[in-house]
């Protein structure tokens, strides 16, 4: 018999599970948010053992026909999400049907649902995925989910779960994320019937949710947030300078009322609070960034924890304008923020650094004349698409500074590609499959080792499975110092002080912003794709020229550090 078979349902749903549900809190998130989509005006959180070994969660939203009931647990089946072009313009907290099957597949699931104006309700009972029972109930106004023995069918799982206690503080926080960006509705978690939090729908005094959060403590210490500019809106509360915290704990951003981390709205934020917070701490705040759904791409992250801006350099700086004003009111900034690259900035770059080598001199390019409207308008974040073979098309001229390789485009145009940015596409998607593959050990080929400091030791110690699971492996090695046991290929030769120290930057980066959650390796891959393109100045012509075709088949939509625009078309001037 052969060795490689097709993965069944139940299993890829079980893979699945690993990245949406990742413990109690996940649950508590993706099933509140069902709730919110639906419309729910109150929503009840019941929670036993820290919600491991039930989670139920009851709304009083739209509710299911029984035939839905049914579909809602197929892998894939949603009702918010028909076209792909509804995909750019995502307007519920949930879009993919995945949540539900997942949840199912690994724990013994009841749901009760009933339609506004039906007189009965619907039963359905999951094991591990299977539906075990179908039956009419009574009508409930709304539905109610009911998630017992989570990770019963999933031993290996079960053991990433922490303490009871350590479960509920996240389930907890999680409720909590979600009533800060929805005042409108009602919360109330419950452990072991006993309630720990309860907010009335709607409540007069918005400061309320933010004290549910921080505590009664914030009261007297928060200032409103009311910014507008270039279709971006900043609301919300921050605390005076006088109220911070050692972590980063307190800093809450939402984008259309989702929850999500983004290390360039915490730069913005760390740079407008930079001169009035004492160094070692860190502000409290609840931030609503709300941009037209069409601007932002939210389908980038697996738990839907970050997303992607069109116009990411806009949102920043209405965030850092409304904190400034925020903290400094009638004072209009004098640390204006820099203003991200445009068409002009980058054009003007390739202009200045054109020194092509494999001509043999300096190429006389066209200045700019007559710029055309847009000229000054922001780079785009480069996700679009280009027509099939366009990079294997270019033909390879020469290098322009470091950093630019320029190409004979089609049509008189000269293109110059960002080498770093087209280098780490290609070595994104490479290690993404090596690591799916499992296969990227170079075991005892090298052995390095690598001074560190020794929290940075401590924070890669305490994700190394993550690390292994992306093909890297360290271990402690005396004081100050780790031995690299394996690495990728595509960094065989790369800096690994540097990436190292990189990585436990982002281990503690992402722990002060998640409150603890697990790093994984949609977080890690892009920083080694980064080491890995280090060297692409040093690439031959023949090796730019196999790139390219290796480019056309790169998947843009990883998520990569510099995923800026990778080729800008230059036109030549019309011989006379
Ligand atoms: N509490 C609820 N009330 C009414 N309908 C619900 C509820 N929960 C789930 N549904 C229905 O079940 C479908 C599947 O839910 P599921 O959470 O699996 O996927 P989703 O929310 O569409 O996408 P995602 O996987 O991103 O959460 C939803 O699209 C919705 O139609
Ligand atoms: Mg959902």
């Amino acid at each position: 018999m052969g060795r490689i078979s097709i993965l069944s349902e139940e299993l890829i749903n079980k893979i699945a599970a690993g990245e949406v549900v990742e413990r109690p809190a996940s649950i508590v998130k993706e099933l509140a948010e069902n709730s919110l989509d639906a419309g729910a005006r109150q929503i009840r959180i019941a929670l036993s053992e820290g919600g491991c070994s039930r989670i139920c969660v009851t709304d009083d939203g739209v509710g299911m026909s029984p035939a839905d009931a049914q579909l809602a647990i197929l892998r894939h089946a949603t009702s918010k999400l028909r076209h792909l072009d509804d995909l750019f313009r995502i307007d519920t907290l949930g879009f993919r049907g995945e949540a539900l099957p997942s949840i199912a597949s690994v724990s013994r699931l009841t749901m009760t649902t009933s339609e506004p104006d039906s007189n009965a309700g619907f039963r359905l009972r999951v094991e591990g995925g299977e539906i075990v029972e179908r039956a009419e109930s009574a009508p409930i106004g709304g539905t109610s989910i009911e998630v017992e023995d989570l990770f019963y069918n999933v031993p290996a799982r079960r053991k990433f779960m922490r303490r009871p206690q350590t479960e509920l503080a996240q389930a907890q926080e999680a409720a909590v994320r979600l009533a800060l960006a929805h005042p409108e509705v009602g919360f109330i978690v419950e452990h072991e019937g006993r309630v720990l939090l309860s907010c009335a729908p709607g409540s007069a005094d918005p400061r309320e949710r933010l004290a549910l959060a921080l505590g009664a403590e914030i009261y007297p210490h928060a200032i409103d947030v009311a910014e507008r500019r270039l279709g971006v809106s900043v609301t919300g509360y921050i605390a005076s300078p006088d109220f911070t915290l050692p972590n980063a704990r307190g800093i809450y951003t939402f984008v259309n009322r989702r929850y999500v981390r983004d290390r360039g709205l915490n730069h913005a934020i760390q740079r407008a609070f930079r001169d009035v917070v004492p160094s070692g701490r860190q502000p409290v705040m609840a931030l609503m960034i709300d941009v037209d759904p069409q601007a932002v791409d939210v389908n980038v992250h697996p738990q839907k924890l970050e997303v992607r801006f069109a116009d990411s350099p806009s949102v920043y700086d209405a965030v850092f304008a409304a904190l400034r004003r925020a903290l400094l009111p009638g004072v209009e900034s004098g640390d204006r923020p820099r203003p991200g690259p445009s068409y002009a900035h980058a054009v003007q770059q390739f202009l200045g650094r054109a020194q092509v080598a494999a001509w043999g001199g300096p190429l006389p390019l066209p200045g700019v004349e007559s710029p055309a409207p847009g000229y000054d308008r922001p780079l785009p974040r480069s996700t679009a698409p280009r027509p099939p073979g366009y990079f294997s098309s270019l033909r390879y001229l020469g290098t322009a500074g470091k950093r630019f390789w320029i190409c004979e485009g089609g049509d008189g145009f000269l293109v110059a590609l960002d080498s770093h940015a087209a280098l780490e596409r290609v070595r994104r998607g490479a290690l993404e499959k090596a690591s799916a593959r499992g296969s990227v050990l170079q075991r005892s080929l090298f052995s390095t080792t690598v001074k560190l400091k020794s929290d940075e030791i401590g924070l890669l110690e305490c994700q190394s499975d993550v690390l292994k699971a992306v093909g890297l492996e360290v271990e402690a090695f005396g004081p100050g110092a780790v031995a690299i046991k394996s690495l990728p290929p595509e960094l065989v030769g790369a800096d690994c002080h540097r990436l190292l120290a990189d990585i436990a930057d982002e281990i503690s980066h992402s722990q002060h912003l998640s409150g603890g959650q697990q790093l994984s390796a949609y977080d890690v891959l892009p920083i080694l794709a980064c080491h890995a393109a280090a060297r692409a100045d040093s690439l031959s012509a023949e090796q730019v020229q196999a790139l390219m075709t290796e480019l056309d088949r790169a998947d843009f939509a990883l998520k990569s550090l510099h995923d800026g625009i990778v080729a800008l078309e230059v036109p030549l001037p019309h011989a006379p």
